[in-house]
């Protein structure tokens, strides 16, 4: 168990487990990440060409995968503080036909789940005719209970009403990296959580840097880990440049507000439906 300083505002280069491993029990606020998705070196279907990591294949058996993700999610729950919270994206994978769920692999980690979020992105490289065009990933919100209370603090509604299916479309493919998070998904999620004071925020797999990004503009501090020395340069230059994203973190931000309280809509009478039809002041319920 270590109980080592924390450096904080750091980039690591190495292995998720191995430096997880150092950090203090007890030392992060939020953790938003998303692993590499086991995917095998599958081709991509016919709408783009198979991207890889710069240094990491992605290709383990499968019981291997689900034991090192199990590992590395009991590992955030060591070093999260009680009252603190992961975001862990994933997907749902066929190989053969056989479904491969993350719930199947997360619920044997000490995590509490808090709460499954679809993440609609649109649109996915891998369109074949076998089932419907799977545009969908999934993020857990994974809860570590603070003195034996499961359900935790309430959000404020202004993020609440964000609700459980999150739209974003994701980043164009670039050279540099092949499945960056878009700014906002990581941005929604810090910024949602309880508490005005001054967090820890980390990504063992940060890639670009997207979630270290989020934390640094939304004011927060932040420990990122990859193993790739090209990603942990780029998310450096990155995070040195983040300025430059200052407008994807407002608009996110300007989402998180109520124009319309329910109570006000409900005293009118204009309460409805989201999909049905328009109220008498040509409003639909959102
Ligand atoms: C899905 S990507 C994360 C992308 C990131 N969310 C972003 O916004 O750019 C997964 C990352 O995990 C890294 N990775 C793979 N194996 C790793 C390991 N054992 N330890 C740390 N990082 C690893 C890859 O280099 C890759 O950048």
């Amino acid at each position: 168990m270590a109980n080592k300083k924390l450096h904080l505002n750091t980039v690591i280069i190495g292995d998720a487990l191995k430096e997880l491993n150092k950090l203090s029990d007890n030392s992060i606020d939020v953790t938003v990440t998303s692993p590499p998705y086991n995917k095998r070196n599958q081709s991509q279907g016919w709408l783009v060409t198979n991207e890889k990591y710069s240094h990491f294949d992605d290709y383990m058996p499968e019981e291997a995968y689900q034991e090192w993700q199990i590992n590395i999610l009991n590992e955030l729950h060591r070093v999260t503080k009680s009252g603190g919270s992961v975001f862990y994206n994933h997907k749902l994978r066929w190989v053969d036909g056989i479904l491969f769920h993350p719930y199947q692999w997360i619920t044997r980690s000490k995590w509490l789940v808090r709460q499954e979020i679809v993440w609609d992105r649109a649109i996915a490289a891998n369109m074949r005719g076998w089932r419907f065009w799977q545009v969908d990933e999934r993020l857990y919100w994974l809860y570590k209970p603070e003195n034996g209370h499961t359900v935790g603090k309430e959000l404020q509604s202004k993020h609440a009403k964000l609700s459980s299916i999150w739209r974003f479309r994701p980043v164009s493919r670039s050279k540099d990296h092949p499945a960056p998070f878009p700014l906002a998904l990581p941005v929604r999620a810090i910024a949602a959580m309880p508490g005005e004071e001054r967090k820890i925020i980390l990504d063992p797999f940060c890639g670009t840097g997207t979630t270290l990004v989020a934390a640094k503009l939304l004011g927060h501090d932040y420990i990122g880990i990859d193993i790739s020395p090209n990603y942990v340069e780029l998310t450096k230059n990155r995070l040195g440049a983040s300025d430059l994203e200052k407008n994807v973190v407002s608009d996110e931000i300007s989402k998180h507000k109520i124009d319309d309280p329910f109570v006000a809509r409900k005293k009118r009478g204009t309460i409805t439906w989201p999909y049905g039809p328009k109220t008498n002041n040509g409003e639909t319920d959102t």
